[in-house]
């Protein structure tokens, strides 16, 4: 059966062209015609093609068309959450203070590793719901509140079963999230096993369910050193690697993304300049997370700009997670994006969309051109800048009908 059909009274679509570097656009009176579930043409609606002109139309109702959002990190799946915590950074204890008493990440792992898969997978498909109806079409998401293997395979498990149930993910292994309480600070005998021995025995487990890997590079966790010997055991399995970067001091996490060809840096607060012009010659998206910045409450937000001007394809991501920014709202981070990080509505739209979905390697999200997935929002604004502009406002978008 053809499942052709012409999506039509636009007031206007909005997408990054793929084929042009920041390259936006904007179309007023659109149409857009689709075809097996893929972008077939797009364009204003008076100059359809004959051969477009009789397939069956969807109303648009005057909405703006839009690509729906790729959220390039996240930290999905968890057991509890942190809000005693939070308020004791409320009470003026920094989130360093809370991890070097046992708490932090720790916290969040001891409640993981009381957790079944179907716990994890409930709870996560409640998130992914959430992520869904704010307009969020892929996620990349992490394992990593294990610190051991069978809590780690489980976390994998739970991912398996998401995607099975038809959720749009890409897996990330990061059993190098934190130190793990059983090897008392022994960050080189903790990162000779996840490389030796965690990294291929989940991959040995879940075939074919991971396809990056990611370990926190940062002071008092793991070095540039060990993160590297990590990363080239996951790329030896077929990882690719993303780097937490930068995060919290400057480690060298932007120039060892680079050196590696990771497929991104994320964080990035603390980058330095080399390590921007290091990430903009390898192609390594820099990944930023403003959610973060502002959850910990620090000054430092990362230098887009400087990205920018240094060549990078920037992407942003919530950073969903219990403990640095419990945000899942895309909303917020478009307005970061704009108000704190300085980019233009244009860069920051195209830094939720067209750059996550690179940075993935999926090429067919994150745009509207053709051959891409018909995955498309649609917006009852009279201009997409409202949605930054009406600073709190929880817009949701509406989807085309199955
Ligand atoms: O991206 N940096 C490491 N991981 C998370 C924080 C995780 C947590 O506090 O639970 C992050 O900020
Ligand atoms: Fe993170």
């Amino acid at each position: 059966m053809s499942d052709r059909r012409v999506l039509v009274n636009l007031r206007g679509l909005l997408t990054p062209d793929p084929a042009r570097a920041w390259a936006v656009d904007r179309i007023p009176d659109a149409a857009l015609a689709l075809d097996g579930g893929r972008v077939a043409w797009l364009g204003r609606a008076a100059d359809l093609p004959t051969e477009w002109r009789s397939a069956p139309k969807v109303d648009g109702g005057g909405a703006w068309a839009t690509p729906g959002f790729v959220d390039p990190h996240t930290h999905l799946l968890f057991g509890g959450n942190r809000s005693g915590e939070f308020n004791r950074r409320l009470h003026g204890v920094s989130y360093q203070q809370i991890a070097a008493e046992g708490g932090g990440i720790r916290e969040t792992v001891r409640a993981t590793r009381g957790a079944t898969v179907a716990e994890l997978v409930a709870s996560g498909e409640a998130r992914l719901k959430a992520f869904h109806e704010r307009g969020v079409v892929h996620l990349e998401c992490k394992t990593g509140y294990g610190l051991e293997l069978e809590t780690e395979s489980r976390l994998a498990a739970a991912y398996a079963e998401l995607k099975a149930r038809g959720w749009s993910l890409d897996v990330t292994l990061l059993p190098a999230h934190d130190l793990a309480p059983e090897f008392n600070g022994d960050a080189e005998t903790n990162a000779r096993a996840v490389a030796e021995d965690w990294l291929p025995e989940l991959v040995r487990r879940h075939p074919g369910v991971a396809r990056f890997c990611d370990v926190f590079v940062e002071t008092g966790v793991y070095t540039a050193d060990q993160g590297r010997r990590i990363f080239e055991a996951g790329k030896r399995l077929g990882l690719v690697p993303r780097v937490h970067a930068d995060e919290l001091s400057w480690t060298g996490g932007a120039e060892l993304a680079a050196e590696l060809g990771a497929a991104s840096a994320d964080h990035l607060m603390f980058c330095s300049e080399a390590g921007m012009k290091a990430m903009a010659a390898a192609d390594v998206t820099p990944v930023l997370l403003p959610g973060t910045t502002l959850f910990l409450g620090m000054r430092d937000w990362a230098p887009a700009r400087k990205m920018i001007e240094a060549g990078c394809r920037v992407a942003l991501a919530t950073d969903f997670n219990p403990g640095s920014c419990p945000c899942l709202d895309p909303l917020t981070i478009l307005r970061l994006g704009c108000l704190q990080l300085r980019m233009t509505f244009e860069e920051a739209f195209t830094a939720m969309t067209l750059h996550p979905a690179r940075s993935l390697r999926r090429e067919d999200l994150g745009h509207l051109h053709p051959g891409a997935r018909a995955e498309v929002l649609l917006w009852d604004v009279d201009d997409m800048l409202e949605l930054v502009y009406w600073v709190g406002e929880p817009y949701r978008p509406r989807f085309l009908p199955a």
